[in-house]
């Protein structure tokens, strides 16, 4: 697999101490919610298994997790086709916060649509959380509570992103090659 990068962007290391420095952020703000209300953090599909394994990890909190299916790059696509949600989205989210939880922000489509059909179900906040942010006019704009890391504008790989659903066991992110594509 990794000679199909063009090269590393962001080791395992610095992944896990990014990642323990937003839990911490995540989790002081939890903290100060303080208001009773349940926490929810519904994660996209697939590609944020694993920064949604090791984030939560870091959250000391009574929460619950829902899991919802979001594809925009079909089968070897590079290029974003505009994102669907496959499946049901949870329906108890009445009152309670909500932490969307995804692997990366690119055109930002993703998290606008899962963010606008969460709100129709009345929920008390919320709030997003993403590993990576590209470094794209759109991303920028993209309101965005927790982000890891900015990243350019290149198709990466690793830690739960995928090329064609492949590459996402790769423990550390980085830039496919273009003849891998
Ligand atoms: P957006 O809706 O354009 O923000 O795209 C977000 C989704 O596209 C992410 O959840 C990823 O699944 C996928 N995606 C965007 N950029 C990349 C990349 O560089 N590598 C792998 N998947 C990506
Ligand atoms: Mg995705």
């Amino acid at each position: 697999m990794e000679q199909d990068l063009e090269r590393i962007l962001i080791t395992r290391d610095a992944i896990a101490r990014r990642i323990e420095e937003l839990g911490r952020e995540v989790s002081t703000d939890l903290s100060a919610l303080d208001d009773g209300a349940e926490v929810v953090l519904v994660a996209v599909l697939t590609g944020s298994i694993i920064f949604l394994a090791d984030l939560i990890r870091q959250l000391p909190h009574k929460l619950r997790i829902d899991l919802v299916t979001v594809s925009s790059y079909p089968g070897r696509s590079v290029v974003s086709g505009g994102p669907v949600i496959s499946g049901p989205l949870p329906d108890d989210l009445s009152g309670r916060h909500v932490l969307i939880v995804d692997d990366i922000l690119d055109s930002g489509r993703t998290v606008r649509l899962l963010r606008s059909e969460i709100e129709r179900r009345s929920p008390k906040s919320v709030r997003i959380c993403v590993l990576l942010r590209k470094q794209t006019a759109a991303a920028l704009r993209t309101p965005c509570d927790y982000v890891g890391f900015d990243i350019p504008d290149r198709f990466v790989v690793g830690y739960g992103l995928d090329y064609d659903d492949y590459y996402r066991n790769l423990p550390d992110i980085g830039i496919l090659h273009p003849d891998a594509m």
